[in-house]
């Protein structure tokens, strides 16, 4: 049941009354009220009538009796809505009883892309891989649980030239000793990378393993999957420390692509798209110019024949289309790739390739900052390794557990150590809006109050503990008591689930589903201290406990969503 939802369908007909065309008035959450709506506002303009006149003509008009106890006019026009306390607690007792908390499985299932993670083969995965890792991970989830079908695409970086010298290297090296570097990615393409600045005759090599490699040279293949695959073992080693849902299966790299990008230059080519500039094939897509006012060119095909990064991503964007029939395509990738990715779809749409009803949107982001408020860097210089950043995430989390419970045994306090520095640093990233830089701080990240994960964490053992120590779950059948305040607030906190996850499910902007947890834990929290449950009797406690359950099951989903674990104890 979403809230916002039941009340818009209750003002609808009443404006399209007044308006005499159909209306779509907006109900937010206020603080005055429980429910704001500005739309006589709007509509007073279009009409020239005055506007608090308008919002009295609406709500003599609608029907709101059931659920509201006052709808008024208030300010210059606004529509007030406050619910009835009892219609409130109708509500929440049948969410209670809602294994899915008031969200329906959509009745209209997309099939959604999601790209994201995309590390590159024999780099290091680098923060900039973390948010779009867990960005894209909570994408997944939402729709998920949302019932769509949600196709995970790890777009993994496994071709092009680079490759020539990092074969060329592992035979240097040798197979037997390769292997042992994994785990020091960064270290094997940094040494490939300056023998190829220093010695023409191993440039020669890599050169000639790049041409080796297009053309299919058996050989030379076996050792390019060797190098893939190792990467890919790595980078399941992350996903999985990460608790993400990212499997083998989802790895549709770069080079799974080839064999499509010929039909790219051919096709742009057959609709008169192609330009040539300065040896290379580029389109121009409308509306994109540099500071010199001239035209910016998308490369489709380089000097030397080769194709590149946006080729591919037009070969990809034409196969999820078409092959694997998506009509929303969302691309997680950091927010220095906004150009790129406006002119893959420009030039998609200029195709054909991308029309209504696909749509594609890049899901940009910031940068993780450092303590300094300067990009994120290790102790060295050098971009920090993801392993080493979740490795200190779950020390130090493990030693905060123990220091809280010197009891907990070895076991326990590692499992506490893992969900909550895990969690404390996927929350960190996404209670923050994506396309903002924020600020890598552990010490706030890891408390157990504010805007943090394991504040959440902690609210969620509350209520275990809750009702741990009742011995029972109140039935579904349970009546709800709203006698308190906070109680109330509490309640009405638990209503808004449907409208953040429907809210988030459309914009990728998971800071407001953070928002919404942290609200109901607070909430929570003011309630566990005002009203005590266990001390109490009858059918207030049998209301109680079901609020405290309603509150724990919320958090627990929510989290889920978010790809955050929920430890029953802390
Ligand atoms: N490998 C790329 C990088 O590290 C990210 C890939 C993003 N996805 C895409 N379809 N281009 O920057």
């Amino acid at each position: 049941m979403d809230l916002e939802r039941l009340l818009t369908d209750r003002l609808t007909p009443a404006f399209a009354a007044v308006a005499g065309e159909p209306v779509a008035p907006t109900v937010r959450r206020s603080p005055r009220a429980d429910f704001q709506s500005d739309a006589a506002l709007a509509l007073a303009r279009r009409l020239g009538r005055p506007p608090r006149e308008i919002a009295q003509a609406v709500l003599d008009r609608a029907d709101l009796d059931d659920v509201c106890a006052v709808a008024e006019v208030s300010g210059p026009g606004f529509v007030n809505l406050t619910l009835a306390d009892g219609a409130l607690a109708g509500m929440v007792a049948a969410l209670a009883g809602d294994e899915r908390l008031g969200v329906p499985v959509t009745g209209d299932p997309a099939t959604v892309i999601v790209d994201y993670s995309g590390p590159n083969v024999a780099k290091e995965m680098h923060v900039g891989h973390l948010r779009s890792t867990v960005i894209g991970d909570a994408a997944v989830r939402v729709l998920g649980w949302l019932g769509h079908r949600v196709v995970r695409v790890n777009h993994l970086g496994d071709w092009g030239t680079p490759f020539g010298m990092l074969i060329a290297h592992l035979v240097d090296l040798g197979e037997a000793a390769q292997e042992l570097s994994i785990g020091d990615l960064d270290g094997f393409y940094r040494a490939a990378r300056s023998k190829f600045d220093a010695d023409p005759a191993f440039r020669e090599r890599a050169r000639q393993r790049v041409v080796a490699l297009q053309g299919g040279d058996p050989e030379t293949r076996r050792l390019w999957r060797l190098l893939v695959g190792q990467s890919q073992r790595y980078f399941l080693t992350v996903y999985e420390l990460l608790d993400v849902t990212l499997t083998e299966e989802d790895f549709r790299g770069e080079s799974a692509y080839n064999d499509r990008l010929g039909a790219v230059v051919t096709d742009l080519d057959r609709l008169g798209l192609l330009t040539d500039s300065a040896g290379a094939t580029c389109v121009f897509p409308p509306g994109f110019v540099g500071r010199d006012g001239v035209g910016l060119p998308l490369i489709v095909r380089k000097g030397d024949g080769g194709y590149g990064y946006p080729a591919t991503d037009l070969a990809a964007l034409r196969s999820r289309v078409d092959e694997l029939g998506a009509t929303r395509l969302l691309y997680v990738v950091g927010l220095p790739q906004r150009q790129h990715f406006a002119m893959v779809f420009a030039v998609a749409g200029q195709a054909g390739w991308l029309r209504p009803p696909v749509r594609a949107e890049h899901l940009g982001f910031g940068s993780v900052l450092g303590p300094d408020g300067r990009m994120l860097r290790s102790r060295a210089g050098g971009s920090v390794k993801l392993v080493d950043l979740l490795t200190e995430a779950v020390t130090r989390a493990t030693a905060l557990a123990r220091t809280r419970d010197p009891d907990l045994d070895e076991a326990e306090a590692a499992e506490i150590g893992r969900a909550v520095g895990i969690g404390a640093v996927k929350y960190a990233d996404l209670s923050t809006d994506r396309t903002r830089d924020y600020v890598l701080d552990w010490e706030r990240m890891l408390a157990l109050d504010g805007n943090t994960a394991p504040y959440l964490q902690y609210a969620y053992t509350r209520t275990r503990s809750v009702l741990r120590r009742a011995g029972a779950v109140p039935g579904p059948a349970a009546g709800v008591v709203l006698g308190t305040p906070a109680e109330r607030a509490l309640a009405f906190e638990l209503l808004g689930f449907a409208a953040v996850v429907h809210e988030v499910a459309r914009t990728a902007q998971f800071h407001h589903l953070a928002g919404y947890l942290h609200r109901l834990a607070t909430r929570f929290s003011t309630f566990y201290e005002r009203c005590p449950v266990l001390r109490a009797d009858g059918e207030l406690r049998a209301s109680r406990l079901l609020l405290t359950d309603l509150t724990g099951r919320t958090l627990r989903q929510g989290l889920d969503l978010l790809g955050i674990r929920t430890p029953d104890r802390m």
